[in-house]
């Protein structure tokens, strides 16, 4: 597992990598529209600030409408940001369907998707998990991610190709962290869904790619780095135990 980080370093790290990847200029995304889910807090809200500060117009989104209005407006303060918001719940058809929808009226087209959100309701050993936990795991972290591009496929074919990025997790590289299992599993299907749709979209001129943080400072984690002796267990993965 690689070591914590703040959100804010996350999103630094973001920043050089794109530095270090690609060339000077900061705007290399203009004229490209992003949906990110699950991006009003945490490792969503640094990735849409990224994509645009990058120069994409990025639609914001997740379950509370408060917390929609906040991220918004934080986006719009910062120089340059074209940012728009929309309450979804990954889980229900008619909230994705609408957040696609609010996408197209607002700013034409969709080229990037970064599919961010997940649930963890349990945690113990995998063989005590409830089935409605299990169902709610794969329902948000797995079927909602799938649904979700399979409608923006067709959209970004239109427009010549796009990207899709999945978010994973070191969980679902090595699920060996105790009392995640069945999210482990969850995150571990995202990366075969990456890789079939990666195959599938090509021809179509569409990126299909995943990320998969370490552990990353958040309230998502908490459970994790609030405890020293999950925090423990954690670093006794890491080779360089930080
Ligand atoms: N933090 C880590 O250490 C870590 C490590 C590896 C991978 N990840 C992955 O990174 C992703 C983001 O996690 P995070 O740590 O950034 O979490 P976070 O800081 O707790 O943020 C969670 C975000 O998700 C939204 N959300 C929650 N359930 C949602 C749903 N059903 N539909 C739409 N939005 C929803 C929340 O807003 P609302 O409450 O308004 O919905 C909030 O904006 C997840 O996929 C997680 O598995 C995290």
């Amino acid at each position: 597992m690689s070591r914590r980080v703040s959100v804010s370093r996350f999103s630094g790290t973001l920043r050089s990598l794109r530095m270090s990847t690609t060339a000077a200029s900061s705007r290399s995304l203009e004229g490209k529209v992003a949906v990110v889910t699950a991006s009003t807090e945490g490792i969503g809200f640094a990735i849409a600030k990224q994509l645009a500060h990058d120069g994409a117009k990025v639609m914001i989104s997740s379950r509370k409408q408060d917390k929609v209005i906040d991220a918004v407006s934080k986006l719009e303060k910062e120089q340059g940001c074209t940012v728009k918001g929309v309450v979804c719940h990954v889980g229900k058809t008619e909230h994705r369907r609408n957040l696609i929808k609010e996408t197209l009226d607002t700013f034409g087209g969709i080229d990037i998707l970064v599919s961010n959100a997940a649930a963890n309701p349990t945690f113990g050993p995998i063989l005590e998990t409830p089935e409605e936990s299990w169902e709610k795991i794969f329902d948000i972290n797995v079927k909602s991610a799938f649904l979700l591009a399979k409608d923006v496929v067709p959209l970004m074919k239109k427009r010549g190709g796009g990207s899709i990025v999945f978010v994973s997790s070191i969980a679902g590289l090595q699920p060996s962290l105790q009392g995640l299992g069945a999210y482990s599993v969850s995150k571990t299907a995202l990366l075969g869904l990456t890789k079939v749709l990666a195959n599938e979209c090509a021809h179509m001129g569409v990126r299909v790619n995943c990320v998969a943080p370490g552990i990353i400072k958040t309230k998502f984690s908490g459970a994790l780095w609030q405890s020293e002796s999950l925090t423990e267990a954690a670093l006794a993965q890491i080779p360089l135990r930080r």
